[in-house]
């Protein structure tokens, strides 16, 4: 038996097939997929083109252990060249590129290399998630894991050492002009730590949106302002995108897009086409050649399969002109949504990234554990017509809507009404 997710409303659904933006379950009723794994199918499910690449290389060479191979360094190039730029002159690129498996792994490389290029703590976000192994579960919002961490004493072995600080992500949404009081409050938490502490604070990591902690978004401004500061203490920046880049922006890299430039980005999820799991930190090459020869391994990390198949998904993503679409599809459908779902809901988001923020009901009279049970309700109603969307928010108390990248128009369309029809039945 394995584990179960009791607190989600989607709990005991069994998927059995997938194809583009639908999935099919066991009992053969089909759902629009505006979850898609968090974004790791950004290209939708079984996109043939990715198929195509991992077919061949699986009758080619799936596997070769710490080898090199043409995939491996072809890849490294290509994900180089998203943030330094197409570069026809030559075969070299400013910025170096270590692959690796999985999210949470390459985070923790990123942070072992901003450590071994200026050595101290870490500042991160409230809200923040960078994955849940022992060291990214550290640094990030992990809720009831603080519990586990506790229990395998890894918290009792860190306590004491204050390895970070928590900046407050303002929660003005992705309109402010990045003055705003929230704003502000944030910038001056940062300040205030770094006046205190900048000869031993190594980095920051940011995630340009919150994901897994309720889809939060910020202005480019306040992003702008921030990494100004860090960058005046001389403090790192590592953009986490893994979850927000390649797409689901409406960006290669979100960042750079909003106009900061981080030293180290981290990819992971669409990066292997929702078929391996792949990731990847990219820095400038001084800053990456700091780790140690031999410093780092990882048995399945860059295989031939896996590179091919990022390769393949890079090249969809630029050759099927995504980016520009999903921003303005991405804007439309906020447009559309707000205007047929009730007052009392905010919708914000950026690119194919939208949330409907619920706990403006609570404001309305309604307590805020109603707006819970609303969105809970919202989420069953959603899924029994056939859309699976994403309940959040560290209230729960929030609807995250991600579609592949790729979702047709007319079922964008679809999507809105069954939003829609949640508060017509009600
Ligand atoms: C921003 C961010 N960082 C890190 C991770 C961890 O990635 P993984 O689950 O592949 O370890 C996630 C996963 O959701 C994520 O959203």
């Amino acid at each position: 038996m394995g584990a179960g997710r009791s607190h989600d409303p989607h709990a005991g659904l069994v998927f059995v097939r997938g194809c583009g933006g639908t999935l099919w379950d066991i009992d053969g009723k089909a759902y629009l997929d505006f979850i898609c794994g968090y974004s790791a199918v950004n290209l939708g499910h079984a996109h043939p083109r990715l198929l195509a690449a991992a077919r061949t290389q699986l009758s080619q060479l799936a596997f070769c252990t710490g080898a090199s191979h043409p995939w491996r360094s072809e890849l490294e190039k290509k994900v180089a060249q998203l943030v330094d730029g197409p570069s026809l002159e030559s075969n070299e690129t400013k910025s170096k590129v270590w692959l690796s498996s999985t999210g949470a792994r390459a985070v923790e490389i990123a942070w072992k290399i901003a450590f071994a290029n200026r050595p101290g703590k870490m500042m991160r976000f409230h809200l923040s998630y960078h994955g849940r192994s022992l060291a990214t579960a550290h640094i990030s919002d992990t809720g009831s894991s603080d519990a586990l961490r506790h229990q395998v004493g890894v918290k009792a072995s860190m306590e004491g050492q204050d390895l970070h600080c928590v900046i407050p992500f303002p929660m003005c949404g992705r309109q402010c002009d990045g003055k705003c009081e929230d704003c502000d409050a944030s910038i001056d938490v940062a300040r205030h730590w770094l006046d205190c502490h900048s000869e031993d604070t190594s980095a920051m990591i940011l995630e340009p949106a919150i994901g897994a902690r309720g889809y939060y978004f910020a202005s480019g401004a306040y992003f702008r302002r921030l990494v100004k500061l860090l960058r005046s203490y001389g403090v790192q920046v590592i953009s986490d995108e893994i979850q927000m880049g390649l797409g689901r922006l409406g960006s290669m890299i979100a960042s750079i897009d909003d106009g900061w430039k981080p030293d180290f980005v981290v990819l992971g999820k669409s990066l292997g086409g929702g078929i391996t799991p792949i990731s990847a930190v990219i820095g400038d090459r001084d800053r990456m050649d700091k780790l140690p020869q031999g410093f780092e391994s990882e048995t399945f990390a860059a295989n031939p399969l896996a590179c091919r198949v990022a390769l393949e998904a890079i090249s969809v993503l630029n050759d099927e002109s995504l980016m520009a679409s999903v921003s303005r599809r991405g804007n439309l459908f906020r447009e559309t949504l707000r205007g047929a779902i009730s007052a009392g809901c905010r919708v914000d988001g950026r690119g194919f990234a939208t949330v409907i923020d619920l706990s403006g009901l609570s404001n309305q009279g309604d307590r805020s554990d109603d707006a819970s049970r609303i969105a809970w309700d919202w989420v069953c109603h959603a899924q029994g017509q056939g859309l699976l969307v994403h309940l959040t928010g560290v209230e729960r108390n929030r609807i995250a809507i991600i579609p592949p990248l790729n979702m047709e128009d007319a079922a964008l369309q679809q999507a809105i009404e069954i939003l829609s029809s949640f508060w017509k039945v009600k």
